[in-house]
């Protein structure tokens, strides 16, 4: 839930202050409560940090360079101790020897923070991070990397650090357990970071830390070991597809704006890539292993947040279409509770980050429990797509605003390829329906550009309920898991609370809350539940609530006094890649018009990486 960042300079110092900054502010959706900086040149280590978001640390440093050989940033998200000047990383040891930042959490903190207490050590914050830096320091006799390994062995929990100690000018440790690390190959200097964007305006050649293993980073080369052992160990440098306008905002004034606009062509480009046509048929190597249609006899689908909704619309996608039963679970739900599972499961886990803790702890215990694991991924390299027997990497590019968008769009992208290709494989659907349904999938992508045309009409909605403070979404079947998305995402930017309920539950309780001129959003595709819907909306206006509707029927609505937005036609199994566009946009702007900062919504951080 941190951002990291680590730098080595090989060929003498820099300005690093231009380097750790701009790095930190890619990685500043991890995490926006401090940040902080400490650089090491011929004087020692000079640190700078500050409670609140990077902006505040920037205007505290100024124009003038920070120059060194050896650096390292942070920005937060805080487990341990209150958001602050003094909880925020980097933290030194009592002694001012070591220094480090800290992504994660170390559960036997207040253990080792007894022992050190023992021993005469004194703390100045709250942090579990610096019971951390003070056990590195009581190891440490001038050898970092020993120091580093015999605490890193004795920490419980998902962390990973990098380390400098202060009369070591040309090197930097970085170890990881269940915490993404990578290290970044640049022409004149070695990054660490918890995220390639941190790095991409210098290297796209990436190595993937695992768990249990340390990075030691020197300026003449770079070497791995085994946290357990300390055996040296080969690491390979992969290339990485993305590029650096992808992580910027590209004339946008916010990164959900800029990704929402991506949409169409995210969608249109992962389409290319399984299904070139409908008269061919999808093209999903990733899964010819799974030969049987017994290998397939549940799927079990994992998520949590906006992901957990692309799985509870998975449900009707895989048994509609694939004619597979399914499973539906919070990954934190699933973590403890102990359901029957086969080697005919095959678990789907979705994750934009592949770094959600939930996530990664319910898929360890599906696949020990021997499940085959197939992921639904964002992010080349993140700890689940190692974790998978199978990745599906759903190719939407780096998703920097925390509101996830188009990542969902083409998580659901994914689900309907890997439907249509089961349908297909194992003869489950008509080939001529199997061939008008592919048609229409491949047309999406231009209906979505037609909704973000008509952008204006849904900030005009939003106007409307500027005021408002509460919101139902009411959705039946498959709009049902669109609706939660819609909620979630109105209530995570705008902070107006909303709640995503299935339309035939209003009666069963929601609906004591309907007074007059509480609103509600009625998603009403066509589709033989539409009259349900209809009814849905008359019991709300009969108790004179406002209703919106979105609809790709809009003529069925003209007669009420409510606000409609139409989408274009299609069949009602697509309809959640059309009705999401207008709910992210009316989010968008319900947001803007409370102004909120939209990208760094309070409380919260993009990659959820602590349980
Ligand atoms: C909401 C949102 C979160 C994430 C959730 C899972 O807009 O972004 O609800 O969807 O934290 O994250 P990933 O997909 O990275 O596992």
């Amino acid at each position: 839930m941190c951002g990291i960042l680590g730098a080595v300079i090989h060929d003498g110092d820099n300005d690093l202050k231009s380097i750790l900054l701009p790095g930190l502010r890619a990685v500043e959706y991890r995490g926006y409560d401090s940040a902080g900086i400490a650089v090491m040149n011929g004087d020692g280590i000079s640190v700078s940090k500050k409670a609140g978001k990077l902006s505040i640390l920037e205007d505290s440093l100024g124009e003038s360079p920070i120059t060194g050989s050896v650096g390292l940033g942070h920005t937060r998200w805080a487990t341990h101790g209150a958001p602050s000047d003094e909880n925020a990383h980097p933290h030194w040891d009592y002694q001012h020897r070591i220094i480090l930042v800290h992504n994660g959490i170390i559960e036997n903190y207040s253990e080792i923070k007894d022992e050190l207490l023992s021993k005469g050590v004194t703390f100045k914050s709250e942090t579990d991070t610096e019971v951390a830096v003070n056990l590195i320091a009581t190891y440490y006799d001038g050898d970092l990397p020993t120091a580093v390994r015999l605490a890193g062995k004795r920490f419980r929990g998902s962390f990973s650090m990098c380390v400098m100690a202060a009369d070591q000018p040309r090197l930097m440790v970085g170890i990881r357990n269940e915490v993404p690390l990578l290290v970044g190959h640049g022409d004149n200097a070695t990054y660490l970071a918890s995220d390639i964007t941190a790095f991409l305006a210098y290297t796209r050649d990436v190595t993937y830390l695992e768990d249990g293993e340390m990075a030691v980073l020197t300026d003449n080369g770079t070497h791995y070991y085994d946290l357990a052992t300390g055996h040296e160990i080969e690491k390979h440098v992969e290339r990485v597809e993305w590029n650096i306008e992808q992580a910027q905002k590209g004339g946008y004034d916010t990164f959900m704006m800029k990704e929402i606009h991506e949409q169409p062509n995210v969608v249109r480009h992962l389409l290319e890539r399984h299904l070139p046509s409908a008269n061919e048929p999808v093209q999903m190597p990733q899964l010819d292993e799974l030969t049987k249609e017994n290998d397939f006899r549940l799927v079990s689908l994992l998520g949590c947040g906006t992901a957990f909704h692309a799985c509870k619309v998975g449900k009707y996608v895989l048994e509609g279409l694939a004619k597979i039963p399914c499973r539906v679970m919070y990954a934190h739900e699933a973590l403890y509770h102990q359901a029957p599972l086969s080697s005919a499961t095959v678990t789907v886990a979705v994750s934009q980050s592949g770094e959600t803790a939930d996530t990664l702890g319910a898929v360890k215990v599906q696949k020990a429990a021997g499940s085959k694991i197939i992921s639904i991924c964002n992010v080349v390299g993140s700890s689940l797509t190692r974790l998978s027997d199978q990745t599906l990497y759903t190719l939407a590019g780096p998703e920097i605003s925390v509101a996830s968008t188009k990542a969902f769009t083409c998580q659901l992208t994914m689900i309907y390829l890997v439907a249509l290709w089961i349908a297909e494989k194992f003869g489950k659907e008509d080939p001529a329906e199997l061939r008008r349904l592919k048609e229409e999938l491949l047309a999406v992508p231009d209906k979505m550009s037609a909704i973000l045309q008509s952008e204006k009409q849904i900030e005009h909605l939003a106007r409307v309920y500027r005021q408002v403070r509460h919101f139902y979404y009411l959705g039946r079947g498959i709009s049902y898991p669109v609706a939660m998305e819609g909620a979630l995402k109105l209530k995570e930017i705008s902070y107006v609370h909303a709640e995503g309920y299935a339309g035939g539950e209003m009666k069963h309780g929601a609906i004591a809350m309907i007074e007059p001129g509480f609103p509600s959003c009625i998603l009403a595709p066509k589709s033989p539940l539409l009259e349900k819907m209809v009814a849905n909306m008359e019991e709300i206006l009969s108790r004179n609530g406002e209703v919106m509707v979105i609809t790709n029927a809009p003529d069925r609505f003209s007669k009420y006094d409510v606000h409609v937005f139409p989408f274009p036609d299609c069949p009602q199994v697509f309809s959640p890649l059309l009705m999401s566009l207008p709910l992210q946009i009316f989010a968008f702007y319900s947001a803007k018009l409370r102004g909120r900062d939209i990208d760094q919504p309070r409380n919260l951080a993009k990659s959820v990486v602590v349980e």
